[in-house]
């Protein structure tokens, strides 16, 4: 099969952490004989330096001509300390969602039993959690205009919008799943403050309605923010807007006992992009110490998720398994005093799924 896809480093640790996913993917494609072939492209912080631009369009124009998007992560100190510099690396990001019209965010929340020591949370309370969350990208809060300042500077505002025609696309994208799955949905919102989760929750109702076999439950956001780290297996499916989703996927990382391992998966209209949900963590960028785990998970999904090849998928995620197994780790999950650099971690899965697969044609 040839794979075309553009590969987005972004700031901090985005290099690094994308290079070894890259890596990944090189060796997998070299395996099942799929013809490879990508662009690299700037984006945020990085971007801003070069042309300018946290978006510039050429960057636009290879997402668009490529099957699916590699995203490393986005976000400089710079630009952190001055709260009214025009341009921030974060548009970067938000404009490419928008553009490539990115308005489902699925991120799977899966502990690994080599990894619940790293959790604060009780190990019997978090084995065998696994739960995906859906999060809305291209709405709400994020977006809503006006957005702003007044004139004297002392007031600021945001606004938060909604349309049926956007809950109507992620409610039902979210059913699909739960269809798949456990046939469990969770949709959060603030029903009891926001006029915008209130359109959700009648949006979602008629949705439920065509969908009789799914168990549909509707969940304050505060109650929700609860109930994911005291009763995670509780959870199956849970589908919620752009705000609550990216503070609740940051909270249910906590779970797994690592930021650094999630993967995600951004869906829509446009090319697909995937990215590991952690940030650019810029006190490590250069250092070879971060952990690649997330970005290379987000390879495996773009296996599935883009091109359709599970086997490929499933392999990464067991060679991925197989490194922690193995405690070839990077410091934020080593369980000893022994670890490794982000480059040999890389290294270790990429050697790994060589030789698995050659195990496998000599069977
Ligand atoms: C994420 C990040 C982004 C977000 C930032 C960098 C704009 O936190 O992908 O979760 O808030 O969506
Ligand atoms: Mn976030």
């Amino acid at each position: 099969m040839k794979l075309k896809i553009a590969v987005l480093p972004g700031d901090g640790i985005g290099c690094e952490i994308t290079e070894q996913a890259l890596g990944v993917i090189k060796v997998v494609c070299e395996k099942f004989g799929h013809d490879l072939s990508y662009n690299k492209a700037l984006i945020g912080a990085s971007a801003i330096e070069a042309v300018g631009n946290p978006y510039p369009d050429t960057t636009h124009a290879i997402c668009m001509e490529s099957d699916a998007v590699l995203f490393g992560a986005i976000g400089h100190p710079k630009y952190d300390t001055n709260p009214t510099s025009e341009m921030r690396p974060e548009q970067g990001l938000l404009e490419m969602r928008k553009k490539l019209g990115l308005y489902a965010n699925i991120r799977p929340v899966v502990t690994s039993p080599y990894l619940l020591f790293k959790s604060p949370l009780r190990a019997n309370f978090i084995d065998n959690v696994d739960f995906i969350c859906i999060r809305e990208l291209t709405g709400g809060i994020y977006f809503g205009v006006p957005q702003g300042r007044s004139e004297d500077g002392k007031t600021a505002y945001d606004t938060c919008i909604y349309t049926t025609i956007e809950i109507n696309r992620i409610v039902r994208l979210a059913y699909d799943y739960a269809m798949q799955r456990k046939k469990k949905l969770t949709i959060v919102d603030k029903a009891n403050v926001l006029a915008t989760s209130r359109l959700w929750r009648q949006v979602s109702r008629k949705i439920e309605e065509e969908y009789p076999e799914v168990e549909t439950e509707y969940m304050f956001v505060d109650n929700a923010a609860m109930k994911i780290l005291q009763t995670p297996k509780y959870f199956d499916v849970i589908v919620t807007e752009n705000m609550f989703g990216d503070i609740l996927t940051d909270e249910a990382a906590v779970i797994t006992g690592s930021l650094g391992v999630l993967p995600s998966a951004s869906i829509g209209t446009h090319t697909s992009v995937f990215e590991p949900i952690h940030g650019s963590y810029p006190q490590a960028a250069g250092k070879n110490i971060a952990n690649p785990l997330g970005a290379i998970l987000s390879a495996a999904l773009m296996f599935e998720y883009a091109f359709k090849l599970y086997h490929e998928g499933k392999l990464i995620r067991e060679a991925v398994n197989a490194s922690i197994m193995a405690s070839v780790v990077t410091e934020d999950i080593a369980k000893n005093k022994k670890f490794y650099k982000t480059s040999e971690v890389g290294q270790w899965i990429v050697n790994y799924i060589s030789k698995r697969y050659m195990l496998k044609k000599n069977l």
